[in-house]
Formats: structure tokens, C-alpha cells, sequence
């Protein structure tokens, strides 16, 4: 039983991809330097391989897609598109995965192994780990029921890790929106990218610690955020009280917490934004606040934009050419 699903999953995705792929004759002005046919001749099987593996681990654990599209944007923001995110700590490398946005909370590395192992398996040193961030960023983007996109690919490994980059460039989720915007612009993103981007909120969890403050003293005074529904509040708070509880896990969209969709947006409008950072969209600025309202009443254009926008995300520095390496290993650089 279980085998037949999974197998079905695997096809599903191989035949989504196989249609993506058909469909990549667009301008490749979007793409910049990376190219959604860069591996066509030397690893024709790359994108089939990814995908049936996250298939297989989405159906394992329906968390996993969202651990995977949030791997994409915590590598992204700092360096760029490198996969500086994957290396464990060594020698001089201090690992990514020790600050604030990734300890206790990012997940997924196993997977990436999982899928860098068939790809070394099928064509050796050939497909960088930075660009099975970005193909497992759209397989479970899909997988869940969102939109899919053309991958484009060509990203290289970095040699080197970022902590102070990652505990700086990451925005915190209970930044102001101005914070949260700056940063945003700092990668070359606009607010249009950051309201779209932040509907990936609609799946995966967060630990009571990304918002309790927002229960209890928001702004120092002891109360809680006023900005945040009262009976949402109530509902949260036995699971994050004010002390302990630290890692218990909430859906980020309790509606529908395993489905890609605009659900997030409307529980943004019902002040059902689990972290400051979520609601602060609507309250904080009209224009993002305008972007909220379209999104929630009209999934295409999220869809169309989210699309555009995770592109654009997937070209912030990517390492190309001669620069980095293609890692025999995720977790570490392949000379050390
Ligand atoms: C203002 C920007 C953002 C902030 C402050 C933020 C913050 C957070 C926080 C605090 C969590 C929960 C971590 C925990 O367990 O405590 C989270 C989860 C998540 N984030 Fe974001 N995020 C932002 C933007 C994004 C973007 C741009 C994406 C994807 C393109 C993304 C995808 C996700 C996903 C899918 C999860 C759930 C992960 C899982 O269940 O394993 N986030 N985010
Ligand atoms: C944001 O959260 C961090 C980590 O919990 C905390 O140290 C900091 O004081 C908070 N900042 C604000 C403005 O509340
Ligand atoms: C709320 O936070 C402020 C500033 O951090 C602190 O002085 C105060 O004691 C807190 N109040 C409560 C009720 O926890």
C-alpha cells in the first residue's frame, strides 16, 4: 500500500517536472546568468531525481516540503544562492546552521543528502547542492498544491559559511516592518517579492519561542500584541506559556496547514497572523497591506507572483563559472 502511494507520488512529480521543462522557452532575461537547461545534456535525469525524492519524503512527513522551500530562502539571503547553508562546521568553516533563523528550527539536511547521494549516484560531480535547494524549493511548492515554475540552474558551492551573515540578513520575526522591508531590498527584493514570498507561510510550523512574545508583552508593557486576534491568543497560549514550551511546534496556517494556497492572506485579514512578522504586512504600511487583500481574494495573481518572485530570489548571487565548486558531499567542501 504505502509503496504503491509513494511510487504514484514519485510519477505525479516526474511527470509535472517533465511538463515544466517542455513548457521553458521564456525570455531568459529572468535568469541571468543560470540557464533551466544547464544540465541538460550532462545530467538530463537531474530534475526527475529530485523530485521523486522529495516526493518520497513529503509523503513520509507532510512537514518536509515546507522544511525544504524554507532551506531555498535562509541559503539565498546570505552570500546568495550557494548552499553555504549546508556546510557543517569544520575546521574554519563555522556552520550556518548554529544561528538564530537556523538553530532548533531548519530541517531537511537529510533529504538534501538523500537526493545528492542518487545525483552523485547517476552523474558524478556534476549538480551543486545549491541548485537541489532551488529544484526541492519548486517540487514541494507543488507537491503541496502551489504553483510551479521553471528552475533556472547553473548555481555552484560556495567554499565558505556565513553565521554573522546568516543571524544579520535573515529578517527575525519580530522585526518592524521597515527592518523586515530593508532587508528584503538588501537582496535586490522589492515589497511585491516580500509580501508574495511570505505566503510560504501558508505551510510548515513555528516553535512557541518565534512568538510568544507577541502573547504575553509585545511592545514591554505586558500586554499582548493588540494586533493579534484574542481568541487565536487564547488558543495559543496553553501550548507557549509564558515560560517553557519553548519548541512546541503551531502551524504557521492552522486552516490548512499541508496545503500550498492563499489561506494566509485571509488569516492575515482575521488577524490570524501567527508571528509579528506575518501580520505586520496588513497593519503596518498600505501598500503591503494592499498586496495582502489581493492575494487573499484572488490566489492566481499569489501564484503568478510567488512564481516570479522565488525566481528572482534563486538569482541573488549565484557563484557561476570558474567561482566555488560543484561539492562531492553537501555538508562539506570538497578540499578541506
Ligand atoms: C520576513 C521574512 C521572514 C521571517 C521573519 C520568517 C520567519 C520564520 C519563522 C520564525 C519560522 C518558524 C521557525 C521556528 O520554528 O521557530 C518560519 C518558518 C517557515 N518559513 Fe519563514 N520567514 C520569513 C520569510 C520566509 C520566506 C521568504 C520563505 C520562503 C520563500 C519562508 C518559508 C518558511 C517556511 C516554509 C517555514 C516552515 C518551515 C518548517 O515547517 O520546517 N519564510 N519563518
Ligand atoms: C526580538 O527577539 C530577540 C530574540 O528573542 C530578542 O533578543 C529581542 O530583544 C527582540 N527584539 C524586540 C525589538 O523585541
Ligand atoms: C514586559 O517587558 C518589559 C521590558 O522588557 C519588562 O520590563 C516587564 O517586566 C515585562 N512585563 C511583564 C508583565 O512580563
Amino acid at each position: 500500500m504505502a509503496g504503491q502511494a509513494m511510487s504514484k507520488q514519485g510519477a505525479m512529480a516526474a511527470a509535472l517536472v517533465a511538463v515544466l521543462f517542455s513548457l521553458s522557452s521564456a525570455s531568459p532575461v529572468q535568469w541571468g546568468q543560470l540557464d533551466p537547461h544547464f544540465y541538460e545534456h550532462s545530467c538530463p535525469q537531474a530534475q526527475q531525481i529530485v523530485a521523486s525524492i522529495v516526493g518520497k519524503a513529503h509523503y513520509q512527513d507532510p512537514r518536509m516540503a515546507a522544511s525544504l522551500l524554507r532551506l531555498h530562502f535562509h541559503d539565498c539571503f546570505v552570500k546568495g544562492c550557494d548552499a553555504s547553508l549546508l556546510l557543517d562546521s569544520s575546521g574554519s568553516i563555522v556552520s550556518e546552521k548554529r544561528s538564530n533563523p537556523n538553530r532548533d528550527s531548519a530541517r531537511g539536511f537529510e533529504v538534501v543528502d538523500e537526493i545528492k547521494a542518487a545525483l552523485e549516484a547517476a552523474c558524478p560531480r556534476t549538480v551543486s547542492c545549491a541548485d537541489i535547494l532551488a529544484l526541492a524549493a519548486r517540487d514541494s511548492t507543488v507537491m503541496t498544491g502551489g504553483p510551479g515554475w521553471i528552475v533556472p540552474l547553473g548555481r555552484r558551492d560556495s567554499l565558505g559559511a556565513s553565521v554573522q551573515g546568516s543571524n544579520n540578513d535573515i529578517p527575525a520575526p519580530n522585526n518592524t516592518l521597515p527592518t523586515i522591508i530593508t532587508k528584503f531590498k538588501l537582496q535586490g527584493l522589492d515589497i511585491v517579492d516580500l509580501v508574495a514570498l511570505l505566503g510560504s507561510h501558508t505551510i510548515g510550523d513555528s516553535r512557541c519561542t518565534s512568538f510568544r512574545q507577541r502573547l504575553y508583552n509585545q511592545t514591554g508593557n505586558g500586554l499582548p500584541d493588540r494586533t493579534l486576534d484574542v481568541s487565536y491568543a487564547a488558543e495559543l497560549r496553553p501550548r507557549c506559556p509564558r515560560s517553557g514550551g519553548d519548541q512546541n511546534l503551531f502551524f504557521l496556517d492552522p486552516v490548512t496547514p499541508f496545503k500550498f494556497d492563499n489561506q494566509y492572506y485571509k488569516n492575515l485579514l482575521a488577524y490570524r497572523g501567527l508571528l509579528s512578522s506575518d501580520e505586520v504586512l496588513l497593519t503596518d504600511s498600505p501598500a503591503t497591506a494592499e498586496l495582502v487583500r489581493l492575494y487573499a481574494a484572488n490566489q492566481d495573481i499569489f501564484f503568478q507572483h510567488f512564481a516570479q518572485s522565488i525566481v528572482k530570489m534563486g538569482n541573488i548571487s549565484p557563484l557561476t563559472g570558474v567561482n566555488g565548486e560543484i561539492r562531492k558531499n553537501c555538508r562539506r567542501v570538497n578540499h578541506s
